[in-house]
C-alpha cells in the first residue's frame, strides 16, 4: 500500500493517506511529551516500542471480540489503520488511584478505588484538556447519551481484557486513556493507541513506574521501561 499525503500530525504520530480511501498510514514518532506539550524530548526507539506494544494490545483485544481501527503493523514503527472520524473525547479508566484524580480529590496515590470509574475530558490542547460531566458533553454536542453510555460499556470491557493481560505479566494496569472514532456507517471504534504513553503500569514485584510517568517525573530512562513491557509481552523479537 502506498503512503501518500500526510493528514495530520499529532504530538506522537503522524497520519498519511493511502491508495484506499478507508486506511490510514500511521507513522509513530520518537518525541514524548508531557504537561500538555510543555516538557517535550526526542526519545531514540519510543515510537517503535509504542508501535509494537499497541499492536500486540490490539490484536489481543481482537482475540477476546473487541474490535478496533488497526488493521495491521507494516514496519518498525508504522501501522495500518481503519479510517475513523476522532470523538474529540479522552475516555480514562481508573482502577487505582493514581495523577489527576490523586491530586484534585487528595486521594492517595496506589489505593485501590471501590469500583473502577470511567472519567472522560475533552480533547483540546488550548483549554488544556479538561474534565467533562455528561452533561458537558451534551452540551458541546461531543456525543449523544446513548453514544456516552456506548464508550463507557466499551472501555470498561477492554479494561477487562487488559487487566488480566497485564496480570499475566507481573505488571497492575492502574489507569489508561483510550480514544474512539466513527467510522463511515457510524460505527464507534477503538482507536488512536494503547501502550505506556497511554497507560500506567506499575511491577507487581517492585512497584516501578513502567510508563511515561518515567519521563514526566523524571523517573530514569523511558525507553528502558518501555522495552521491559514489550519483551514481557512476548514482542521484543518482533
Ligand atoms: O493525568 P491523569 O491521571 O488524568 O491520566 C490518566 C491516564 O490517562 C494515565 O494513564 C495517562 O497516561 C493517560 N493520559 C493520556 N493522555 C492524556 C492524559 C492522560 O494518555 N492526554
Amino acid at each position: 500500500m502506498e503512503k501518500g499525503r500526510l493528514l495530520y500530525e499529532g504530538k506522537a504520530k503522524q497520519l498519511f493517506e493511502t491508495d484506499d480511501e478507508n486506511i490510514l498510514f500511521v507513522s509513530y514518532k520518537d518525541s514524548a511529551t508531557a504537561f500538555n506539550g510543555e516538557k517535550k524530548e526526542d526519545i531514540d526507539g519510543k515510537g517503535i516500542l509504542n508501535n509494537k506494544i499497541t499492536t500486540i494490545l490490539f490484536e489481543q483485544l481482537k482475540s477476546k471480540g473487541i474490535e478496533s481501527h488497526f488493521v495491521e503493523q507494516i514496519s518498525d514503527n508504522e501501522q495500518l489503520v481503519r479510517k475513523v472520524d476522532i470523538i474529540p473525547l479522552e475516555v480514562v479508566v481508573r482502577n487505582i488511584a493514581a495523577g489527576s484524580l490523586s491530586k484534585r480529590l487528595g486521594i492517595k496515590e496506589g489505593t485501590p478505588l471501590k469500583h473502577t470509574i470511567v472519567e472522560f475530558y475533552y480533547k483540546d490542547d488550548e483549554l488544556g484538556d479538561p474534565l467533562l460531566t455528561n452533561a458537558h458533553i451534551e452540551l458541546l454536542a461531543l456525543a449523544t447519551p446513548e453514544e456516552i453510555e456506548t464508550l463507557q460499556t466499551k472501555a470498561l470491557e477492554i479494561n477487562q481484557v487488559l487487566q488480566p493481560i497485564f496480570k499475566e505479566i507481573g505488571v497492575t494496569l492502574i489507569d489508561f486513556k483510550l480514544e474512539f472514532g466513527k467510522t463511515a456507517n457510524g460505527e464507534i471504534l477503538l482507536a488512536d493507541e494503547i501502550s505506556p504513553d497511554t497507560c500506567r503500569l506499575w511491577d507487581d514485584k517492585t512497584n516501578n513506574k513502567l510508563d511515561k510517568d518515567v519521563f514526566r517525573r523524571n523517573l530514569g530512562s523511558l525507553t528502558e521501561v518501555y522495552e521491559i513491557i514489550l519483551s514481557r509481552l512476548g514482542g521484543l523479537s518482533k
